[in-house]
């Protein structure tokens, strides 16, 4: 069963293996966020993805906290039932655990976020612990992790196709999830993988790219809706072509401003005072 109340934490554990799966997208501002909002997805996160669909970047590497914070802002003051979760940026929680609990609490205290995500497995177990012994709810990330792009030279693909990767995986997983991380998001590892981790781990597994058997299906909302056209990962279903509805928008647009077709009078205010009109007329 899903709910119409604000979505928690608590409430997300209560999803692991339950049907309809839970739904987390990303939005970077208050339209998007309102539409996903309505749309009932569970999870909005504030992700780094805004890197490259917002600000133009080849990776996520530039995101800043602040960055993530101002987005944040705009998702939070809109949303009234999804669980508005932060991305941590790279490098706003591997330095310390000092650092990751000061900027997780700026992207809570300052954007108004519920919760945090954090890429990485075993080696920020205690990150993930240190935040939630503070009160701040994490969701994890493993899997092919963006942040570790310049060391994996990965930016497509999968992980996990080899049995010590998937091992890595497995592991990585539980230890977050014994950790206190409340969900898991798993991206881009073929779908006996992504089986296998969420019969593995008491939290529910959220899938981007890891199969259909996972907790909960991820996407990024600018690929799911087709406006981000740069490339198509193998795991994207597209439901929507907006760029292409956007592009022909603005040819018409273009189109009626050369012909002088807008504006017309009908888009256009009037003045009802025939005095006045006369006025303005006459104005020198
Ligand atoms: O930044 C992001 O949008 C993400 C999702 C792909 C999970 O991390």
């Amino acid at each position: 069963m899903t709910t119409t109340d604000a979505v928690t934490p608590d409430w997300v554990r209560t999803r692991k293996g339950e049907h309809p799966p839970l739904t987390l997208l990303p939005a970077y501002d208050a339209t998007f966020a309102r539409l996903l909002d309505r749309a009932g997805i569970d999870l909005i996160l504030v992700g780094d993805s805004l890197g490259q669909m917002v600000q133009g970047h080849e990776t996520t590497l530039q995101v800043t906290v602040d960055d993530i914070v101002y987005h944040t802002k705009a998702v939070a003051r809109v949303v009234e039932r999804a669980l508005v979760v932060g991305d941590m940026p790279f490098l706003s929680f591997q330095i310390s655990v000092e650092d990751a609990l000061r900027n997780a609490g700026r992207i809570i205290k300052e954007g108004g976020a519920r919760a945090v995500k954090i890429e990485g497995g075993t080696e920020f177990a205690p990150t993930v612990a240190a935040m939630t012994r503070a009160g701040i709810p994490v969701i994890s990330h493993v899997g092919v992790q963006p942040q570790s792009v310049l060391l994996s030279g990965q930016f497509r693909g999968s992980k996990g196709r080899a049995l010590g990767e998937a091992v890595k995986i497995l592991a990585d997983a539980k230890s977050v999830a014994e950790a206190g991380a409340f969900a898991l998001v798993v991206e881009a590892v073929p779908r006996e993988l992504g089986k296998k981790l969420t019969e593995s781990i008491p939290i529910p597994t959220l899938g981007i790219g890891a199969g259909p058997d996972c907790d909960g299906q991820v996407l990024v909302t600018h690929d799911l809706l087709g406006l981000f056209t740069q490339f198509k990962p193998k795991f994207v279903k597209r439901y929507a072509n907006l760029a292409a509805i956007i592009e022909t928008a603005l040819a018409d647009f273009l189109k009626d401003i050369d012909k002088g077709a807008f504006p017309d009078d009908t888009t256009s205010y009037h003045l009802k005072d025939e005095g006045l009109i006369q006025a303005i007329a006459e104005l020198e």
